[in-house]
């Protein structure tokens, strides 16, 4: 199974389902829907209005993110797993890279992985290196690092996708090289079968794709799907690299 997951970031207002409309109707009547799934993670005001829209329908909904705690508490402006899934996500996100440098720890993305898989969502978890670490020789520990301190062996891993997107090639239209980059999957792999004594893995790649650098990241088999950001704010731009992909 594939995924295409369009993080939304802070785009949208409700009529913005139309963009989600166009990419649904593509995925309905396309002849290689069988083979992915299509994600969509608008922000938090849009989720009940898209998940209740597209409940039967082939697009699912998630959240970018989600609080440290499992239910109700005194935070201001939080909104947590149990929430969440009360308005019909079935996804979320937790450590992208924008929410780690306004302060999420890892041992508050590990309450959340564990709160929000206790709520029934599966977990879109993000790890990635900065620019430094990768001109440092620093990428694998960093992602070793950043997997075992937050994911644990108790927690049901195939209720969980891994995303590795390095930080230097959100938003920038850099990419890692063919070769970097299947490596760096494949240590991902490896970090996890140690962890969970497990053979499979959804491991995703994000950062920059689009239609036209989505046929290299194909060649790499072990790469499971893609977290889109700007892209999937056009049904053009995202149906595009569902397109190319399966060209
Ligand atoms: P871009 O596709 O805009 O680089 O964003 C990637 C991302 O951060 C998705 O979560």
């Amino acid at each position: 199974m594939r995924y295409f997951i369009g993080n939304w970031k802070m785009f949208g207002v409700p009529k913005s389902i139309n963009i989600l409309n166009k990419i649904n109707s593509f995925h309905s009547k396309d002849k290689n829907r069988k083979k992915y799934r299509v994600i969509i993670t608008p922000p938090y005001t849009l989720i009940e209005t898209f998940a209740n829209y597209f409940k039967n329908k082939s697009i699912s909904i998630g959240s970018q993110n989600c609080y440290q705690k499992e239910q109700f508490s005194s935070n201001t402006a939080a909104i947590s797993p149990f929430m969440i899934k009360s308005v019909g996500a079935k996804y979320t996100l937790v450590g992208h890279s924008d929410n780690r440098s306004e302060g999420d720890t890892n041992e508050m993305l590990k309450n959340k992985v564990q709160f929000a898989l206790k709520n029934n969502l599966r977990v879109i978890f993000c790890i990635g290196e900065n620019k430094k670490d990768k001109k440092n020789k620093k990428t694998f520990s960093v992602l070793q690092n950043q997997i075992s301190k937050v994911l644990k062996k108790k927690f049901n891993i195939n209720n969980i996708i891994v995303a590795y997107e390095p930080i230097w090639s959100i938003g920038t239209g850099k990419i890692p090289s063919k070769s970097e980059l299947e490596k760096t999957i494949i240590h991902i792999k490896k970090v996890l079968k140690k962890l969970f004594k497990k053979k499979n893995f959804t491991v995703l790649y994000g950062g920059s794709v689009d239609g036209n650098n989505v046929q290299m990241f194909k060649e790499i088999h072990e790469i499971d799907g893609f977290l889109i950001g700007g892209a999937s704010k056009s049904s053009k731009k995202f149906i595009d690299i569902i397109k190319n992909y399966y060209r």
